[in-house]
């Protein structure tokens, strides 16, 4: 998932479901000890019981696995590790002393009002805004552009902590019903609920077990398809470490009860495979496109809705267009049969091509849009009925055009400055559009665009403005870096104009390189602390494994191609050094999810060439990541340790069998982990706390802390409240303060 901070939920509307269900951010318990013998001292960690009689056998090679019962998050011994190590890892980031102006000063900054893109569902606009500090943004209704806005849908009213989030909505045609889903604690799980638009009032439908759901209403507007997991038995709250298998597909009509529920689709062959459906801008037809991972493939099925007799009543009668999994395909639009599908079939910057439902077989599908050999098309929809909006990334920078639909020519390219387009709303029956524009040093500008004539302009709708911060102190370069292999890596690099490259400046160097997941600018208030206030330089290096150069730089970081993400990074950091932006005693690295996997296993890899480490959310158990709740779906990225030569991949990096033994100095390192992160469950960092903290414990030359923060009511980061996350990042300043010796200036 993205740890990078974004606002606005329209543009997830655009990126299907797959992205949805993949990885996309101490002392020793005596707090009279002085900062500098905290900094200084030795760590005393916990010693935690060692089982040395659990070992799998690996395809002929045992492998020992001696914290196994960290596995169990229920267990008491597995409670207490946890308290013993917030006990270590808590008094350490509090003795910073300033953490209080951190956490102040990025409050201060957080404090501005945020908006998404307003979008019109029947007669009003609807667009998300949160004040500045409120937990969760709102929802606001308004009858005109111009009118009074009120407050439709109000999650921070949900909870009293703000632990309540909105997680995927979908409106009915005519714009008189939302279905929304709400998580708590930070959970994948869902309650689906309903409301009347542009009312607000409740319906009493609820539906619960949802997970990684599909929203599809039938454009009569009476009911609605999702997906659950019905069969899963225990906790379902997200605290649990159970196998998400089995998706099923149901239809819900509005006023009945969920038992009433019927099946329309399963794949009781296929456990693993979840699956996708939309409604035809149309109406007509659903279409169906299961997946098995986070691969961007798919199978493409379909149904005439019309055709059914005697209506929605059973497992649907749907048409197989393609049965394989070679290629994804994610519906546009369609005009009568012929359909338009963004793919990348022997396209790995992705195109569009028709494909007529009355002659569906391949030979027949035309290319509506080629491939550009240069830019991937991320995304494409269908507005004022004759035309498309485009999306391109282009080393790393968006590009927006229209095209004319019939024909697929282009006719016009937006303007827009060097950054990403972070937001956008249009639709086929609407004759405009609004998209917002973000970059490092820009929090924010939407723009409003007719889209009935052939003459647009577009204009300013909204400038998101964040008070006290002067954009002009800052500059953003990117540069292009050689991997190990002479691969051309793009880095984006934000500091302070006139900044000394003396090699003396604290830089924090992200990554992520997965899942075909594009890392691109964007903005972020607690950066500007980091910047302003810390003397820092930030680092984006958009390594291989990620979207930024389609799927051919996905593929060329993943399954066997894995450490290719490692050398970029290690890359990256040894050109700010070289360049004398940093030093390896002031850089430290960060990732989240996969790519708190980056980061773990560069450290391991390279102990001398960083200074520290912020892995959150990571997955670092890559023999057994795939036996828990959604983790099969990521074998698509990395392999399983079930087959053979996989498993030679994996136990190469795999974060918690490499630890180094016998390194001078291990870098600092600070993990975080929540105990409702059912994405990557926690215990991927609790047996790797364990195994580094026995290895470094024992040592007489580590100084440097290794430690974790395990927090309560958190997932894996999708609608975190913003206390949470400024506490988060506060935290992690902090602990960077503390290890590797920040200063603070006004
Ligand atoms: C957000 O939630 C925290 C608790 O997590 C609470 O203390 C705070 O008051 C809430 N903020 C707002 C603006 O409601």
């Amino acid at each position: 998932m993205h740890f990078l901070w974004k606002f606005g939920a329209s543009v997830a509307v655009v990126f299907a479901v797959y992205i949805f269900y993949c990885l996309e951010v101490a002392d020793r318990g005596r707090r009279e000890l002085s900062h500098q013998k905290v900094k200084m001292g030795k760590f005393q960690y916990p010693t935690p019981r060692r089982d040395e009689t659990v070992a799998d056998n690996y395809h002929g090679q045992e492998v020992k696995d001696p914290y196994r019962w960290m596995e169990d998050p229920d267990g008491e011994e597995t409670k207490a590790f946890v308290d013993a190590q917030n006990s270590i890892s808590r008094p350490f980031i509090n003795a910073c002393p300033v953490k209080e102006q951190i956490q102040k000063r990025i409050t201060e900054v957080w404090d501005y009002p945020k908006y998404g893109c307003p979008k019109k569902h029947g007669d009003h606009y609807y667009y998300f805004h949160n004040s500045g500090l409120q937990n969760q943004s709102v929802m606001y209704v308004q009858d005109s552009l111009d009118a009074e806005p009120r407050v439709f849908l109000d999650p921070n009213k949900l909870s009293d902590d703000g632990t309540v989030s909105l997680r995927g909505s979908a409106f009915t045609e005519n714009g008189l019903t939302l279905a929304y889903g709400l998580s708590k604690s930070g959970s994948d799980w869902i309650t689906v609920k309903f409301k009347k638009a542009p009312s607000g009032e409740d319906l009493p439908d609820v539906l619960e077990q949802v997970k990684f759901s599909s929203m599809a209403w039938t454009h009569d507007h009476t009911g609605f398809f999702y997906n659950s997991y019905p069969n899963q038995e225990g906790k379902v709250d997200g605290t649990e470490t159970t196998s998400n298998l089995h998706q099923k597909l149901y239809f819900h009509r509005l006023g009945t009860e969920q038992t009433a529920d019927v099946l329309v689709g399963e794949m009781p062959d296929f456990p693993k495979w979840m699956i996708g459906a939309e409604v035809s801008d149309c109406g007509r037809y659903l279409l169906l496109t299961p997946s098995e991972g986070c691969d961007p493939v798919n199978r493409l099925f379909y149904v005439d809705l019309e055709s059914l007799e005697g209506g929605i009543s059973g497992i649907l009668p749907y048409v197989k267009i393609v049965d394989n999994f070679d290629a994804e395909y994610q519906y546009i639009t369609n005009e009568g049969p012929v359909f338009t599908f963004k793919t990348n079939l022997k396209a790995p910057n992705y195109k569009l091509i028709n494909i007529d439902l009355t002659k569906p077989e391949p030979e027949n599908w035309k290319t509506l849009v080629e491939e550009d050999a240069s830019a991937v098309l991320e995304w494409a929809t269908c507005v004022n009925n004759d035309r498309l909006v485009l999306c391109y990334l282009r080393d790393v920078k968006n590009e927006l055009y229209v095209y004319d639909l019939a024909s697929g020519k282009q006719n016009y390219q937006f303007p827009l400055n060097v950054g990403s387009v972070a937001g956008f709303s249009g639709k086929k029956k609407g004759t405009e559009i609004f998209y917002q524009f973000l970059s490092f040093l820009t929090p924010g500008v939407i723009y409003h665009c007719d889209m009935s004539g052939r003459d647009y302009q577009p204009k300013v709708f909204r400038e998101i403005t964040v008070q006290g911060f002067d954009a002009s102190l800052f500059e953003t370069e990117q540069v292009f870096f050689k991997s190990t292999d002479g691969t051309k890596i793009p880095m984006f690099i934000v500091h302070k104009k006139g900044l000394k490259k003396d090699g003396n400046n604290p830089t924090l160097l992200y990554g992520y390189g997965g899942f075909s997941i594009s890392i691109t600018p964007s903005f972020s208030p607690s950066r500007v602390v980091f910047l302003q206030h810390l003397g820092g330089v930030y680092a984006l290096a958009n390594i291989r494994g990620g979207g930024e150069y389609g799927e051919t730089w996905h593929k060329d970081g993943s399954l066997g191609n894995k450490q290719n993400c490692f050398n970029d990074f290690q890359s990256a950091a040894e050109y700010l050094v070289a360049q004398g932006y940093t030093s390896s005693k002031k850089l430290v690295i960060n990732g989240g999810s996969n790519g708190g996997l980056l980061v773990g296993a560069c450290l391991n890899q390279r102990p001398d060439l960083f200074a520290g480490g912020i892995a959150q959310v990571g997955v670092l158990d890559m023999l057994r990541f795939h036996k828990f709740t959604i983790g099969h779906a990521w074998i698509t990225d990395y392999g399983s340790s079930d087959d053979p030569e996989q498993f030679k991949w994996l136990i190469k990096y795999s974060p918690l069998h490499n630890i180094p033994k016998g390194v001078e100095q291990y870098p600092a390192l600070l993990l975080l982990t929540g105990d409702h992160d059912d994405r990557v469950v926690p215990l991927h960092s609790l047996k790797f706390i364990a195994e580094l903290q026995s290895v470094v414990g024992s040592s007489d030359t580590q100084t440097n802390p290794v430690i974790i923060r395990v927090d309560t009511k958190s997932g894996h980061g999708f609608g975190k409240p913003t206390a949470k996350v400024i506490e988060e990042i506060s935290d992690i300043y902090s602990f960077i303060y503390q290890t590797i010796g920040l200063e603070w200036s006004k």
